[in-house]
């Protein structure tokens, strides 16, 4: 017999996921992608083209451990953020879509040509060097506590290319010499430990470090907004991801700790998804 054209592999991969996943079109075209080494038009313009042995095998092999449910970017190892291709692994959270939010926000209100910024909780260092490639005359700084996180974002930043950032280990603010920043942002762990949706998806195979956090996931997130005000320039702005139903509490917060100029964004499916505010102490 002789091996798959690329559609009838599309059609055995996306069938044999529609148990395990709620896009397994998708999956099987991310995996497909990933063995054969081509940009995703060349599936639609080589329907008929066969299979090496070799991709077949790959491909087969992705398709198995889909199954058991791991998340494609920890199969293919990278996953496209902000047009960038980020290297992943178990270290860290894989970028959201959602985060583009945050980085947009950012760079609306990074309007002077030089500035500095600090990305807490960096992971991958998605949003640090997504936004550092965006403000060359910027100068980024990426922390994460996570030992095996900072060396991924290091070498997503080489991979990469990127000058005008570093990468550094710190338990939020702690290990930062005494600086003040043009814009600190964060997406930080803001789930509450007894969510069920942990048990569900991707997330199952995230670290918690990644994911939860105390105080019904805004531990994390009042430490940040009442220790950043010590890191911000006067006019500085502080952006937050948060949960969909913290946009409330995180603006309260905010307030509480005497922000000004305090808003909330909407992700692209229209929930509450980053909060934004000025600290401007006067
Ligand atoms: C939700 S993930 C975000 C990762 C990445 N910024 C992104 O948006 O894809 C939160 C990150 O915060 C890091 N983190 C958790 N607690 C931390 C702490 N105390 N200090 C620094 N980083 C921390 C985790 O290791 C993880 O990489």
């Amino acid at each position: 017999m002789s091996n798959y054209s690329i559609q009838q592999a599309l059609a055995v991969g996306a069938s044999a996921l529609t148990d395990t996943s709620e896009s397994p079109k998708l999956d099987a075209e991310v995996l497909l992608l990933d063995c054969i080494s081509q940009s995703r038009t060349y599936l639609f313009t080589w329907p008929e083209k066969l299979l090496t042995d070799e991709q077949q095998a790959a491909f087969l092999s992705a398709i198995e451990k889909r199954k058991t449910g791991l998340p494609v970017a920890h199969i293919t190892e990278y996953r496209e953020f902000w047009s960038l291709n980020f290297k992943v692994s178990a270290a860290t959270l894989i970028p959201r879509p959602d985060t583009e939010t945050l980085v947009e926000c950012a760079l609306d209100k990074a309007i002077n040509k030089q500035g500095s910024l600090l990305d807490l909780g960096t992971g991958t260092g998605a949003i640090a060097l997504s936004l550092a490639s965006e403000l060359p005359l910027w100068q980024v700084i990426g922390c994460d506590f996570q030992q095996d996180a900072v060396a991924l974002a290091t070498q997503n930043q080489q991979n990469l290319a990127i000058a005008n950032a570093t990468i550094v280990q710190s338990d939020w603010f702690s290990a930062l010499d005494a600086q003040l920043f043009d814009v600190i942002v964060s997406n930080p762990p803001y789930i509450d430990e007894q969510d069920p949706h942990l048990l569900e998806g991707d997330v199952r195979f995230e670290p918690l470090s990644a994911l939860v956090a105390p105080k019904k996931g805004m531990a994390d997130i009042e430490h940040i907004i009442e220790t950043g005000r010590n890191y911000l320039q006067k006019k500085g702005w502080l952006f937050l991801e948060h949960g969909y139903d913290q946009g409330q509490l995180v603006r309260d917060f905010f307030a509480k700790m005497a922000y000004k100029d305090i808003s909330t964004v909407k992700d692209l499916g229209g929930n509450d998804r980053v909060t934004l505010a000025q600290w401007d102490p006067d």
